[in-house]
């Protein structure tokens, strides 16, 4: 067994991958790689809670593996929740844990079933947290870095270990832990008021895998000023441009930028060019990668197939236990 702490995160497969992703957690995923021992899911089960098309679904998955894995994401950490289909062995044990009060109670729940288009509720999104926490505790997981919208779920996960821990007499789940890492919030160019993201629609993100004409069109025309800027205020869509410097880690263009800025003398069509080099740049890296990446895409297939099953003996062997601890009968595979 390994001395280190282990960190996992999923993320679910919608198809394209933005600089709000990259900078905000995908990046910090790649990051913690060296630190910890790392297991990054893509959960297409929690892809199917919302009215869905099949076809879509496939290739999205298929794209985000590219993606993540152009990124820099290392295959042996990355799996495919389907491959692993404990996960959704142990959400069903895990049901019988989980109150339905709290469930119901679960604010991403209450939106997204809002938001359907025609009504429709699926169970499987009101079970969407119950399948999260197994993911998690599956893999005994100390840390999951996610955003402030997954505190409730994690929340819950613990009341989950909690209450199995109890029932069976045993401190068998570990309680993990959020991972807070300060990322940067980036805000979509065309309204800084609100966070860069795809359901907002085309204008409000950035692709990480777009064309330079697009990423440079689109930060040309980043709103600077919405015309609720205090007086003497840096406003929201200048600080967003130097947001991204920073996260880029384009520090002395940052510096540079800033200190002009506090002449009194910052152009924006600089600053943007600016952050358009910069994002153009990062694209061109990554998109090399990727294009390599995808030159074989059986190969790439193959190999995700093999982690999902290497990693699938960890879940199997948790299963195995927890069947044993719940009364279940019990095989080893
Ligand atoms: N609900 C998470 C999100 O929307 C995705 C997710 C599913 C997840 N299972 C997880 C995140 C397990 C962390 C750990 O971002």
């Amino acid at each position: 067994m390994s001395e280190r702490k282990s960190v996992l995160s999923c993320i679910q497969p919608t198809g394209d991958i933005h600089y709000g992703n990259y900078f905000g957690a995908v990046k910090n995923w790649v990051q913690l790689q060296e630190k910890y021992d790392t297991l990054y899911g893509v959960v297409n089960y929690h892809a199917m809670t919302m009215p869905y098309n099949p076809k879509k679904l496939i290739e999205n998955t298929w794209e985000l593996v590219y993606n993540l894995l152009a990124l820099g994401i290392e295959y042996d950490n990355l799996f495919i929740q389907s491959l692993i289909p404990e996960h959704a062995e142990l959400c069903w044990v895990f049901n019988n844990f989980a109150s339905f009060g709290r469930v119901e109670n679960m604010t991403q729940f209450k939106d997204k079933s809002q938001s359907t288009s025609d009504g429709f509720i699926s169970v499987g999104l009101y079970d969407y947290p119950v399948l999260q926490a197994a993911d998690i505790l599956i893999y005994k997981a100390h840390y999951v870095p996610v955003g402030e919208d997954q505190r409730q779920h994690l929340e819950l996960t613990r009341e989950i270990a909690n209450r199995f821990n109890n029932q069976v007499g045993k401190e068998y789940f570990v309680l993990p832990e959020t991972l807070h890492t300060a990322t940067p919030k980036i805000r979509s160019t065309a309204d800084p008021t609100r966070k860069m993201s795809k359901s907002a629609g085309e204008k409000h993100y950035i692709s990480i895998f777009s064309d330079e004409n697009r990423i440079r069109k689109q930060i040309r025309s980043a709103v600077t000023d919405t015309g609720e800027t205090p007086e003497g205020q840096m406003s929201e869509g200048v600080a967003n441009l130097f947001e991204l410097l920073k996260a880029a880690d384009a520090q002395d263009v940052y510096d540079h930028f800033m200190s002009t800025y506090k002449a009194g003398s910052l152009r924006y069509s600089e600053l943007k060019d600016a952050v358009a080099d910069t994002l153009v740049a990062l694209s061109a890296q990554f998109s090399e990668k990727k294009a390599e990446i995808i030159s074989d895409k059986r190969e790439v297939k193959y190999r995700i197939k093999q982690s999902s099953s290497e990693i699938r003996k960890i879940a199997q062997k948790t299963l195995f236990e927890v069947k044993e601890l719940c009364g279940l009968i019990n095989v080893k595979y």
